[in-house]
């Protein structure tokens, strides 16, 4: 292997078994990363396929607000191509379990541009990108996100935006997201239809997740 060569993936996406495949690539280019052997890439741009992100000399943070695990399921999976650390954002008061209920306390926020007191699980204060992932709620994030990234310092650091919907795709949220972080650089962000999980863990989903973070260049 050449001095300073970026990874591909290609054998391991060849073979049937991608999860095994995809451990022992990883545990092999980790070592070379150690031995000073390549550079880390975060994305391998150079297929269409799934790549593994390198959490390298970049570090990733992936973070996520979820009510009924659309968008959890999107992030651990990022997380578990990038191994970056996965990080939830919950309010401290619940939402409600009815449907309707939720959709109403969400508008009552967004309306009165409330700031829910909120609990993370992890810090992005390392990371070098990080992923934003929430569910589209009145076109835009979660209240609770708003008060996160107001939270936090994202200054110098480089944000990607994804979300579940029911037909609005990222509406607003990126600008949202532009007008909170100030300082960050914001990349091209990721839709997918949710409302249902067995849709969103569908191949065919997740083979758009991965052909979309393959496509991600840093
Ligand atoms: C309060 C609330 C507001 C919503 N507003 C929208 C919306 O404006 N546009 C849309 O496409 N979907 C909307 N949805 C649907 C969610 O975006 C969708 O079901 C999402 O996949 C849920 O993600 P989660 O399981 O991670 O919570 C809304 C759902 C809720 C609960």
């Amino acid at each position: 292997m050449n001095d300073k060569q970026n990874i591909t993936n290609s054998d391991e996406v060849s073979s049937g078994d991608m999860d095994l495949n995809r451990r022992s690539t990883m545990k092999k280019i980790a070592s070379l990363i150690v031995a000073g052997l390549v550079t880390p890439t975060i994305f391998n741009s150079k297929t269409s396929h799934a790549a593994p992100i390198i959490n390298g000399q970049l570090k990733v943070a992936v973070v996520y607000f979820s009510k009924t695990g659309n968008t959890q399921f999107l992030a651990q999976e990022i997380s578990r191509l990038s191994g970056g650390t996965l990080i939830e954002v919950k309010t401290v008061e619940p939402y409600p379990e009815n449907y309707r209920a939720t959709t109403r306390k969400a508008k009552i926020e967004q309306e009165e541009n409330a700031r829910p007191e909120i609990t993370m699980s992890g810090s992005i204060e390392d990371a070098d990108y990080v992923f934003i992932g929430y569910p589209n709620w009145w076109g835009t994030l979660p209240m609770a996100l708003f008060t996160y990234l107001e939270q936090v310092s994202t200054a110098n650091k480089t944000i990607i935006p994804f979300c579940t919907h029911e037909g609005s795709q990222l509406g607003r949220g990126p600008r949202d997201i532009r007008r909170l972080c100030p300082s960050s650089t914001i990349l091209a962000g990721y839709a997918q239809r949710g409302g249902d999980l067995e849709l969103v863990k569908s191949s065919r989903s997740v083979n758009a997740l991965h052909q979309w973070l393959a496509s991600v260049s840093v």
